[in-house]
């Protein structure tokens, strides 16, 4: 019996999408959620700051000794992968699950990868491709606005903004006729729609924040982390910024509003 919190971050809102699925699949589990919102985004930054960043947000979440580590974003868990392997005992980050299902998934070989600046620059999705299933080809796509489209509210599936920021990002991804479709950032699950719609419904999509938490559970089970408790979790917010703003956005995310009372509002430096 173990219950300790798990600890998920974020550079922002987006890590939202694996808290949910995290929540849905370990319910008793006791979480924290880091949304480092006064520094987002990290997919526009260098890869410096970027490491910069995510060790001062570790060095923040160890003081709640968490048994386990989420990294709920695309380009910290890419960019980020050095500080993680150095600092933490036991983590998942949304790299190799993804890579796994959309191997797992593809017939053709042919695998596309949407995300941020930085973690197209990483290298680090299609490395872990490759890894897995040699042959595969892998198109990638820089796709950083998608990131301001959700943040926006911006996602119902005919939502002229979403649909025309999609038509443009997604036009090689299709000619090159990829199967499958990593969404390789955590804001992306939320155009699963208008994604979807545009790529066509043969080309199969992989949500990050689905596999990632079902990574994290099977992880858990594995090291004997789990907790055994019969009671819902507690769950505690923290952002580095706009606690009204990251309220507002829960909505979108998670299905229902947090509570103001229940986020507070830290400095991560
Ligand atoms: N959450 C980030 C990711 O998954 C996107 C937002 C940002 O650029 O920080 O890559």
């Amino acid at each position: 019996m173990n219950e300790a919190p798990i600890a998920i971050f974020d550079s922002g809102v987006g890590g939202l999408s694996v808290f949910r699925e995290i929540e849905k699949l370990m319910p008793n589990e006791n979480l924290i959620y880091f949304g480092d919102t006064a520094r987002v985004p990290y997919g526009t930054r260098s890869a410096e700051t970027i490491k910069k960043f995510v060790k001062s947000d570790l060095d923040f979440l160890f003081k709640f000794k968490p048994k386990f580590i989420v990294v709920a974003c695309g380009t910290a868990s890419c960019v980020g992968a050095p500080v993680l392997e150095a600092e933490c005992e036991h983590y998942t980050s949304v790299i190799s699950p993804s890579a796994i299902a959309a191997a797992k998934a593809t017939k053709n070989g042919k695998i596309g990868v949407i995300s941020t600046k930085a973690t197209l620059k990483s290298g680090a999705f299609e490395r872990k491709i490759k890894e897995i299933k040699p042959d595969a080809e892998v198109y990638t796509q820089a796709s950083q606005m998608f990131v301001n489209v959700v943040e926006n509210g911006w996602i119902d599936e005919d939502n002229e903004i979403a649909k025309a920021v999609a038509k443009e990002y997604l036009k090689d991804l299709k000619k090159a006729g990829v199967d499958t479709l990593i969404l390789g950032c955590t804001h992306f699950p939320l155009l699963s729609a208008v994604i979807g719609n545009e790529m066509g419904k043969e080309v199969k999509l992989i949500s990050s924040g689905y596999e990632t938490a079902l990574a994290a559970k099977m992880d858990l089970e594995k090291a004997g982390l789990r907790s055994t408790s019969k009671k819902p979790g507690t769950k505690r917010c923290f952002v580095s910024d706009g606690v009204d703003s990251f309220c507002e956005l829960t909505e979108l995310f998670l299905g229902h509003r947090v509570a103001k009372e229940n986020v507070e509002l830290v400095e991560v430096i």
